[in-house]
């Protein structure tokens, strides 16, 4: 189980530096929860701090202020001792937009990286790393290195990665808006097969079709601010707020359709 609650994180505006000069605010107090194996999306137009909010659950990202529980561990962020931060870290994965894999390492040694530095044997890292490059269908590309792979084929290396370190939550940032159709479709069937295992997830998605196919529940994240989360059945049919009518309309058309 994850809860935020009350998350705060501004960076410095542009051209402002060492601390003077307005700060841009761009989480204002988010609460968000996901339940064990539930699967959430949060929605959201560019800019409103969907990644930024990923980023400061896992402290890629430090925010100012606000609790992160994960399972029964509690972290105050203003006073979150190294110690918290790597209990974060490894209970939590991340798979990016961009998959982030080591260029000069093959995708097994990618996936293995996490297990070493948890100090797993290296033969026990490397089979348990086959047996998740398997489960994502890149077990045949094992030795192979990044550039030698599909974007598709990369992120699914990201998220054998991923699986590899057994995390409580993972955490997809949009996971397939950097590729093709086609090639989005076979890292989908990935995801899919993950929520049939009930991973537990919280995933950034611009599509909007496949959030609301796959998940519990969703949340609408605006300007730093959650404007609403509720069941996706709900979200979807019957949502409450305006603004996330003017969402829905934006980017489903088969809503306005159904709504005319
Ligand atoms: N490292 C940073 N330094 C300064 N500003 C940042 C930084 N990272 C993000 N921001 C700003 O924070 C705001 C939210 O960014 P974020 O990347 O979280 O948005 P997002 O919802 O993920 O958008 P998108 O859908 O385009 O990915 C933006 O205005 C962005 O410019
Ligand atoms: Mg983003």
């Amino acid at each position: 189980m994850l809860k935020v609650e009350n998350l705060y994180k501004s960076f410095a505006a542009a051209g402002s530096r060492h601390g003077s000069g307005t700060a841009l605010s761009v989480l204002r107090g988010v609460d968000l929860e996901v339940a064990q194996g539930e699967v959430v999306s949060i929605l959201g137009p560019s800019g409103a701090g969907k990644s930024t909010l990923l980023r400061c659950i896992n402290f890629l990202e430090r925010a100012e202020k606000g609790t992160i529980l994960l399972e029964d561990y509690s972290v105050d962020v203003r006073s979150a001792s190294k110690q918290d931060i790597l209990y974060m870290r490894r209970h939590t994965a991340m798979v990016f937009q961009s998959y982030n894999l080591f260029q000069n390492r093959t995708a097994l040694e990618n996936v293995m990286e996490g297990l070493l530095i948890r100090k797993l044997p290296p033969k026990e890292a490397a089979d348990k790393s086959r047996y998740f490059l398997d489960k994502v269908g890149m077990l045949e590309k094992a030795d192979e290195y990044p550039a030698r792979l599909s974007g598709g084929q990369q992120q699914r290396v990201g998220i054998a990665r991923a699986l590899a370190l057994n995390p409580s939550i993972i955490l997809l940032d949009e996971p397939t808006s950097a590729l093709d159709p086609e090639l989005a479709g076979e890292v989908l069937k990935v995801i899919r097969d993950m929520v049939q295992a009930r991973m537990t997830m919280l995933i950034v998605t611009h599509e909007i079709d496949f959030g609301r196919e796959i998940s519990d529940r969703v949340y609408l994240l605006d300007d730093g601010g959650m404007v609403e989360s509720n069941t996706t059945d709900e979200f979807f049919n019957n949502p409450q707020k305006e603004r996330t009518i003017r969402f829905l309309e934006r980017y489903t058309q088969s809503f306005t359709q159904r709504h005319k």
